[in-house]
């Protein structure tokens, strides 16, 4: 709920309280942020106290208004020129080259989107020059979580040229926080980073023309004893795929602001009378339970305001996809022996990935040419989807519609259409180059293309895009607009094509997960996170995105061991039980394995298949742990909560049993905790393990236990190998292991 009242702005969700109000000088000021306050609390002016600290050196605001230092306020939306010279939130050049501004109060609106939100449009304009700002507020009460954007108009005669545009500004009163990033690089992405904040400006970004792997756009504000249970969490995210650029700056006064905007590289967005510019929308959560209750708010918000509607809530299928199982080798025969075979363990979704189209055999040739190879499929894409649906399967197809390679027809024909700089000798990245976007022609010959192939009974596409921006030019638009023109035409050709195929599903991927972004989660329905599909490295990467987004979106692959990426040797189950924790799939040559592994892969389907509205829709948090070698990942569904634990090393005669702690567990309840007991295949990994009947134990496992303990103190969990004992019943879990629990309350 909004409640503007006088000069005062109080934007409450169910747990929070965020509030703002226009000054004696009308600037709008930032007053609070965090657990609930009542709009009406005695000695709210109080919180931030009179303007009465004179800064010695400090700009004033103007003779009389001594006290009135703009570097030292708490303000909702900064610009320069006033005496402010923390990073700005806007920064637009007149004619001339000015840049100063002094944006003040003039109005406000309530009203309610389309989604019944409270929306709050507060409008603010130059003291002297007809230029607008639009500062938005919408409120997604239950989850706690308030979105923001801005718009700049211009109404003078003159141009205005934008060249940084900040969607949401936040200022705190003091600096004693730490930076929480997402960051990484290809088959790497997403580790969680940690840091202190110095006096001093962060920028965290990306120029890759995509929202990138190299630094997430989602990040955390944590107090330096927040961990996942307790503590002060602020998080944000934004709602963009192109570069982003976060800035976090700890002024020479201990004051904290954080920026959240398109990138200002090579930015330049020209605005001429009566022109404006809409920044896309940012995130913002708070917490005061650590970061489980902000990962839990993002994740609900996520999944309710921002995951593509249609599908957000359906099941999705258990996929078999062909990259890791036969590369570029595709053949008709072998896809539908491969399908035949998945088919049988029961698969629901075949997909064809890339290699079945133009002369495309290796990664040199072939993109932008969306006609099959008949060579390879001599009965044409329709042929080969009416034969995989004919065994039950839905039928997928890979596509990177925005790339072309010289080696390709589409070249040939319209050697134009490639991103490059007229004169210069074009860089490259994977033999391809970017498709002009920004041209209509271009992005109309993207959407037919996609619209051919999907006519030939695809049911679900893979949209790839294996390369990151460079030559940066475009014949659509003026170039200091490319990288968000760029973006808004590839959205365009994704609704447009969501709109022309309104059954069919799809998966973002970017060479892994160079464009994981809530961008790409309002469009399409989940995302390849990384092209590392070893189960010790998903562990890190999965965990860090389900800080910011939910196990709905996040496509997870059990893939061949030895990986293909880190060549480290892992147990099926293992692979399956962290790929259970997302939307799952299979990626490898399911005809190459033994009968018995292909045995316990049918048992795996059919285990994800009942759980699957859990891993799928459920809640993900972290339990506690007693040592980082170790970790405990829970989700909550309607009815269960399954429990993974996963550890790094087997560790020897620790003498110690690992513990479960459940913290949200229900203290009135009984709950009946079964322990997943793994199909052990003979396949030599483990030593000891040599006679594997000595060790497994047909029956599931079972311990009741009450609610209050689980959520106290928790359980010992049987003993682990640890050097000594082998016995029936023994938790084998060695190296990169991991083992499941199903909990459910039985009373
Ligand atoms: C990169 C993707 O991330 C992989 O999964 C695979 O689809 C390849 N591209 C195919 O070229």
């Amino acid at each position: 709920m909004i409640i503007c009242n006088n000069d005062s702005f109080v934007i409450n969700t169910k747990s929070t309280t965020y509030m703002m109000y226009v000054d004696k000088y009308k600037h709008l000021r930032h007053l609070y942020y965090g657990s609930p306050i009542p709009h009406d609390a005695v000695g709210l002016e109080w919180i931030e106290g009179p303007d009465d600290i004179f800064i010695g050196d400090g700009t004033y605001y103007r003779e009389d208004a001594e006290s009135c230092f703009l570097a030292n306020q708490l303000l909702e939306y900064s610009s320069p020129g006033k005496g402010d010279t923390r990073e700005s939130a806007i920064i637009a050049e007149y004619d001339d080259g000015q840049i100063t501004f002094d944006f003040v109060y003039i109005d406000h609106e309530l009203l309610r989107d389309g989604q019944g939100r409270d929306c709050l449009t507060i409008r603010l304009k130059d003291t002297i020059k007809p230029v607008f700002l639009s500062l938005t507020y919408k409120v997604c009460e239950e989850y706690d979580v308030i979105t923001r954007s801005a718009k700049i108009e211009n109404q003078m005669d003159e141009e205005l040229t934008v060249r940084t545009f900040s969607s949401l500004m936040f200022d705190l009163p003091d600096a004693d926080w730490q930076l929480v990033t997402l960051d990484g690089a290809w088959a790497r992405e997403c580790t969680t980073h940690r840091r202190k904040l110095e006096p001093g400006i962060i920028t965290i970004d990306s120029k890759l023309g995509s929202s990138s792997c190299e630094h997430n756009p989602a990040m955390a504000l944590v107090r330096v004893e927040t961990d996942a249970f307790h503590g002060d969490a602020i998080g944000f995210n934004l709602i963009w795929s192109g570069n982003h650029q976060d800035r976090i700056e700890v002024s020479p006064f201990s004051k904290l602001r954080f920026l959240s905007s398109v990138n200002s590289f090579g930015f330049a967005w020209k605005l001429a009378k009566g022109e404006g510019f809409q920044s896309p929308e940012a995130v913002m959560t708070y917490s005061d339970r650590g970061l489980n209750k902000l990962s839990e708010n993002m994740q609900r918000f996520v999944r309710n305001c921002v995951a593509y509607a249609p599908f957000a809530k359906e099941d999705r299928p258990i996929l078999i996809n062909s990259w890791e199982a036969v590369y570029f080798d595709i053949s008709h025969e072998k896809i539908m022996s491969l399908a035949k075979t998945a088919a049988a363990l029961g698969f629901e979704l075949f997909v064809l990935d890339d290699g079945w189209f133009g002369r495309r055999t290796d990664d040199t040739r072939g993109l932008g040419d969306w006609d099959e190879n008949f060579d390879r499929l001599p009965k044409g894409l329709k042929g080969l989807a009416d034969e995989i649906h004919a065994l039950g399967l839905k039928f997928g197809i890979w596509l990177e519609p925005e790339m072309v390679n010289e080696d390709s027809a589409l070249f040939e024909q319209h050697p134009g259409w490639r991103m490059s700089i007229p004169g210069r000798t074009p860089s490259v990245g994977r033999h391809e180059y970017f498709l002009d976007l920004t041209r209509k022609e271009v992005s109309d010959y993207v959407y037919q293309s996609i619209c051919k192939v999907l006519g030939n009974g695809v049911d679900y596409v893979k949209w790839d895009m294996n390369r990151n921006m460079s030559d940066y030019y475009c014949a659509g638009c003026d170039t200091s607009q490319l990288f968000v023109k760029y973006i808004q035409s590839l959205y365009s050709i994704i609704d447009r094509v969501r709109e022309a195929f309104p059954g069919v599903l799809f998966e973002f991927c970017s060479s892994g997960g160079n464009r994981f972004d809530l961008g790409m989660v309002g469009r399409m329905d989940q995302g390849w996170a990384s092209d590392n599909t070893d189960a010790l490295s998903r562990v890190g990467i999965q965990q860090s995105l389900y800080q910011f987004y939910p196990t709905s979106v996040i496509s997870c692959h059990v893939s061949d061991s030895p990986n293909h990426q880190t060549l480290r040797r892992s147990w099926l189950e293992d692979r399956f039980a962290v790929a259970c924790f997302g939307v799952l799939g299979y990626e490898l040559d399911l005809e190459a394995l033994s009968e018995e592994e292909r045995a316990v892969i049918a048992r795996q389907v059919a285990f994800y298949k009942e759980h699957r509205r859990t891993f799928q829709h459920g809640l993900f948090r972290l339990l506690p742990s007693r040592s980082d070698n170790i970790r405990f990942w829970s989700i909550e569904g309607d009815d269960e909560i399954i429990v993974l634990e996963t550890q790094v090393l087997n560790e020897v005669n620790t003498g110690t049993h690992d513990r479960l702690i459940i913290p949200f567990a229900d203290e009135a309840a009984t709950y009946s905790l079964k322990r997943r007991v793994p199909m052990l295949p003979a396949d030599g990994i483990r030593p000891i393990a040599k006679d594997y009947s000595v060790l497994a134990k047909e029956e599931e496992e079972e311990i009741i236990v009450s609610g209050k303990i689980l959520k106290t103190c928790g359980i010992a969990l049987p003993a682990k190998f640890m050097g000594r004992g082998v016995r029936p019943g023994i938790r084998v879990m060695g190296d990169f292991g991991t083992d499941m629990y199903v909990v459910r309350k039985i009373d």
